[in-house]
Order: structure tokens, then C-alpha cells, then sequence
């Protein structure tokens, strides 16, 4: 049984973003994350995974979640409660607006995404040359986008488009909408660029993204639904331990 040394977190600026990441990419396949942060329904979410890996990446972003609210709220890990609204989830009431999260996972890398005052999104894919860009590109870029995608070949071409998705996804995540609000409606060429942090304003809200590279082969993005300000971002590294 693996253990996750998560981060203790007790204070969030209000400029801060806290992002928590798990790289469970050196576990054996049949090695599984412990689990008695989860509630039991997130337990009998994980026993209808069939891989390992998807398993491991659910059971680590539930983990971090639960374990970060607590060191940040002292709310007992057992009366951490969530809802979904249109699929995202969020801290039940009365603890709602104590702290906005958002979770992705992509081929064994998890991150959490922590914000005391703001909606955030965030996303992580890795690398993959084996799929079809052109076709993919035309399904989340507006005519314009996908022309100037045309521009660029090879790794560049590859390296634009995830930059992209990223970007995108962190947006439609933090909005809470997923893939439902139309990605051709967000153009990062068009985003505004100071000091290093992106801006947009999208249906009257600014949001602010800004975008890393994980290990060279995960590219990622995190969104605040915020207007631009001098935001810093921390990373935090979980460790795994063998019990
Ligand atoms: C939300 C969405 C972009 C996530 O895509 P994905 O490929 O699963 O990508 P990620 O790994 O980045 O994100 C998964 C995490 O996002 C969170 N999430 C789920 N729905 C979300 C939403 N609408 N907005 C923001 N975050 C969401 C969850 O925490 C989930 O992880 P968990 O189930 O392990 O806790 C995609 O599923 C989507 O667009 N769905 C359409 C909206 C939808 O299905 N709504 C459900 C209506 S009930």
C-alpha cells in the first residue's frame, strides 16, 4: 500500500494560487494509493475503475483534497462534504465559499488547485503524438485559431496545441461548464499578457491563466476567475511513501 505525504496548507493569500501535484508515474501497476481519506462513495467510485492507474489518480486527487481543506479549515476530514454543480465539485453548504479547488489528472500526474476567494480551473495533459492534431485542433479552435495552428509544424505545432487545450480547459473548468460552453468561443492568441499572467474577459468575467510544463512532457494551465493582479503560484510536491 502506497501512502501520500500530502502538504500541509494553512494559509492562502489572497494573490496566491496553491497547486498540489502527485506524480504517481514510478508506482508498480498493481500498487494502489491508501484510501481512508475517501468517503464511501468516493470508495465505490474507485472499485468501478478497472486500471490501476485510473484508480490510483482518482483516490490522489480525492486524497489532496480532503487532506489540504482539513489543514487549511480544521473541518474534520469526515464532515468535508462536497456537491457537483454541472459536474464540478465544490465544498456543501455552509462551507461553500471557504476555499475553491479544482482537480485534474492526465497519465499518472495529479494536481489539485487551491484559491481562498475565487472559482479556479485547472487543467494537465500530457504529450501525445499519436493522436490526430488536425482533426482534434478543428473541434476546439475557431477558424482563425486553426489557421494560425496551420502555421507552425512538427514539435511546434504540437507543443501550440496542447499549450491550447490547456489553456482552454483550465477556463471551461473554472467557469464550471466543461466542454458544454463551446472552447472556439476562448482564443489564447488573444489573451492579454503582463508579467507573465494571461488575461481574458469572457461573457462580462476577466479570468487570469497562467501555463507551466510539468517534467517537459506535461503541459498545464490553471485558471482564476479573477482580474489580472499580481498573482504568485505555489507548487507542492507530494511524496509517496511505502508503507
Ligand atoms: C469537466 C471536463 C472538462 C473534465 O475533463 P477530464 O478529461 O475528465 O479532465 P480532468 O482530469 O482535467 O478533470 C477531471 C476532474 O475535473 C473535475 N470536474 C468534473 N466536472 C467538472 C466541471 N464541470 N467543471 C470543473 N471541474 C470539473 C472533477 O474533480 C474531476 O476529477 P475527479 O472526478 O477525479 O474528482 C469534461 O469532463 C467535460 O467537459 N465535461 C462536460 C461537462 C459535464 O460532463 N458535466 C456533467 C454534467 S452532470
Amino acid at each position: 500500500m502506497i501512502k501520500l505525504s500530502i502538504p500541509k496548507v494553512r494559509y492562502i493569500a489572497n494573490q496566491e494560487i496553491v497547486v498540489v501535484i502527485a506524480d504517481l508515474r514510478n508506482l508498480a501497476a498493481e500498487e494502489l494509493v491508501e484510501t481512508s481519506l475517501l468517503t464511501k462513495n468516493e470508495l465505490d467510485r474507485c472499485h468501478r475503475f478497472l486500471q490501476a492507474s485510473d484508480k490510483n489518480m482518482f483516490m490522489a486527487g480525492r486524497s489532496i483534497l480532503r487532506s489540504v481543506i482539513h489543514s487549511y479549515s480544521d473541518i474534520p476530514v469526515t464532515n468535508i462534504e462536497l456537491d457537483f454543480v454541472s459536474g464540478k465539485p465544490m465544498l456543501s453548504d455552509p462551507h461553500r465559499s471557504l476555499i475553491h479547488f479544482n482537480i485534474t489528472h492526465s497519465n499518472d500526474v495529479v494536481m489539485v488547485a487551491f484559491h481562498p476567494n475565487f472559482p479556479v480551473g485547472i487543467d494537465v495533459e500530457r504529450y501525445n503524438s499519436n493522436i490526430d492534431l488536425t482533426a482534434v485542433a478543428k473541434t476546439i479552435m475557431s477558424n482563425k485559431e486553426f489557421n494560425y495552428f496551420s502555421n507552425f509544424s512538427g514539435k511546434e505545432q504540437l507543443n501550440h496545441f496542447y499549450q491550447t487545450w490547456v489553456a482552454k480547459e483550465s477556463i471551461l473548468k473554472c467557469m464550471g461548464t466543461g466542454f458544454y460552453f463551446d472552447p472556439k468561443k476562448i482564443n489564447p492568441n488573444e489573451f492579454i499578457s503582463k508579467n507573465g499572467i494571461e488575461h481574458l474577459c469572457l461573457n462580462h468575467s476577466d479570468y487570469i491563466v497562467l501555463r507551466y510544463n510539468f517534467d517537459n512532457d506535461y503541459p498545464w494551465a490553471v485558471s482564476v476567475k479573477s482580474k489580472p493582479d499580481n498573482f504568485v503560484i505555489n507548487k507542492h510536491l507530494v511524496s509517496i511513501e511505502y508503507a
